[in-house]
C-alpha cells in the first residue's frame, strides 16, 4: 500500500516534468536581454521558419498566464495576476526564468511569491505564448 502511493507521486512528478519540457523558451529566446514593462515580457526569440531564421522580438502579456491565489502565483489561463501583486522583478538563466514579487493574501497582506515563467510560457515560432495565447512580434526590437 505504502509502495503504490510512492509509486503514484513518482509517475505524477515524471507526467508533470514532461508537461513542464513541452512549455519552455529559455533554449530559443534571448533570456539574457529580456525585460518586463508592466505586465507584459519582451524578448528576441528564434522562429522556426529555416529560410528566414532569426530572432525576433515578441511582448506578450503575463497577465495571461498567471493567477495570484491567496498570495501565491500558479498557472491559470486568464489569471489576471498583475493588479493584485507588485515590487516585480526577472532573472534568467539557461534552465528558468523568475519572476519575482509581492502579492495579496487575502487578509490584505503582501506575500513575497516566485513563478519560473519557463514553465508556462513557451516560444511559438517566434512569439512567446501560454494556454494558446500568443503575443506579438516585430522585426526590430527595441535594442
Ligand atoms: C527551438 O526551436 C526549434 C525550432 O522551432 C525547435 O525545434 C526546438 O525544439 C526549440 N528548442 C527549445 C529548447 O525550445
Ligand atoms: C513562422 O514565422 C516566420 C517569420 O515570422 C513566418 O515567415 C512563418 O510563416 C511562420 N510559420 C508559421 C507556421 O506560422
Ligand atoms: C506589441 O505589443 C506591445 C504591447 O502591447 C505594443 O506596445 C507594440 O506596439 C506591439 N507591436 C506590434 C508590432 O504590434
Amino acid at each position: 500500500m505504502f509502495a503504490c502511493s510512492i509509486l503514484a507521486i513518482v509517475l505524477v512528478a515524471l507526467g508533470f516534468g514532461q508537461h513542464a519540457r513541452a512549455q519552455g523558451f529559455v533554449g530559443n529566446c534571448t533570456w539574457q536581454t529580456g525585460l518586463m514593462a508592466d505586465s507584459f515580457l519582451g524578448m528576441y526569440c528564434n522562429n522556426d521558419d529555416w529560410a528566414h531564421f532569426s530572432y525576433q522580438w515578441t511582448w506578450f502579456d503575463t497577465n495571461l498566464c498567471l493567477i495570484n491565489n491567496g498570495g501565491s502565483l500558479i498557472p491559470y489561463d486568464t489569471g489576471n495576476y498583475w493588479p493584485t501583486c507588485r515590487d516585480f522583478s526577472v532573472r534568467g538563466s539557461n534552465v528558468d526564468y523568475i519572476l519575482s514579487c509581492t502579492c495579496y493574501q487575502p487578509d490584505g497582506k503582501l506575500a513575497p511569491t516566485t513563478y519560473d515563467l519557463n514553465r508556462v510560457l513557451s516560444n511559438q515560432n517566434g512569439s512567446l505564448g501560454c494556454f494558446g495565447h500568443e503575443g506579438n512580434k516585430t522585426e526590430a526590437g527595441p535594442f
